[in-house]
This record gives structure tokens, C-alpha cells and sequence, in this order.
């Protein structure tokens, strides 16, 4: 007879947690340390890593910035290998999600009341106030983006 010793165990009122099964092992894979979630984009901390190839960030291909509502942030594309990410917080109330984008101007607008604000991270928009700049690089494809 081939019993498994924990199923006879615990006929015999011992409780053990080995199961019979051979070969495998249930570990789960985290991927290796971060925070990820397969949208594309990797959080660690403040640090945020972004797959700029994933269709979660086609928007900024095809549009040239994108309002990243998940991290709460504005992506801006420069040119292929340069970005920048602000908050996505409006510097007058702290409207997150009226964005728009004039090229021709390069500020953002904010819809709530119509302030805009310039991207260089350093001038002021109609509504006092200057729109926050993140300290961001890129490199092989990747946005790293260190909200602070
Ligand atoms: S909250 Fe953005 S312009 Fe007022």
C-alpha cells in the first residue's frame, strides 16, 4: 500500500503542513523587488521607472505629453530621448485632471480656470505659482521620474 505518511499521520491525529507532492515548488515570483504591476511602470518609493514603449504611455508618443493620472503627474516629451515630468497638480486650486497642452506656447492649461503655466520649471503662470518640476532621466528606453 502506498499511503502518504502526512495523510497517515493525520489519520493518526498528527497535523503536519508537508504536502506529497513532488516537484515544483509554489514560491511566488515578485519579480524582483520594486513594485510591479505590468501597466508599464515600476514604483519604488518616490522613484517611478516608466516603459516609455508600453501602450500605457501611448498617449505621450502619439500626443507628446500625457496627464499620468496613476502616479498623478505630467509627462512632457521633449524629443525622443528627453522628457519632463511635473505634478500633475494645478498650482492655482489643485485641479489634477483639466489639463491640456499649447505647443505653440509651451505651457500647460489648466481648464478648471483657465491659468496657464510654462514648463521650464522656473516661470510663474497667470495664477502666481509655478508648476512643479520632477527631477527626471532617461536612458535605453526608460523614464526614471523621482516624485519629490
Ligand atoms: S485650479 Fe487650475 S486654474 Fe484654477
Amino acid at each position: 500500500m502506498n499511503v502518504c505518511p502526512s495523510v497517515a499521520m493525520a489519520f493518526m491525529g498528527v497535523t503536519l503542513l508537508e504536502s506529497c507532492s513532488s516537484g515544483g515548488d509554489d514560491e511566488a515570483d515578485n519579480g524582483g523587488g520594486g513594485n510591479s504591476n505590468n501597466q508599464g511602470y515600476t514604483v519604488n518609493g518616490n522613484t517611478v521607472v516608466i516603459t516609455l514603449s508600453h501602450s500605457t504611455f501611448a498617449t505621450l508618443n502619439s500626443n507628446g505629453w500625457m496627464n499620468f493620472t496613476a502616479q498623478k503627474m505630467l509627462i512632457l516629451k521633449i524629443d525622443a530621448s528627453t522628457y519632463r515630468a511635473f505634478t500633475n497638480s494645478c498650482p492655482h486650486q489643485g485641479v489634477r485632471t483639466k489639463w491640456s497642452y499649447n505647443s505653440s506656447q509651451d505651457k500647460f492649461k489648466c481648464g478648471e480656470h483657465n491659468n496657464s503655466y510654462p514648463t521650464d520649471c522656473t516661470t510663474n503662470g497667470d495664477a502666481g505659482g509655478k508648476l512643479n518640476c520632477y527631477t527626471s532621466s532617461y536612458s535605453a528606453g526608460k523614464l526614471t521620474v523621482i516624485k519629490s
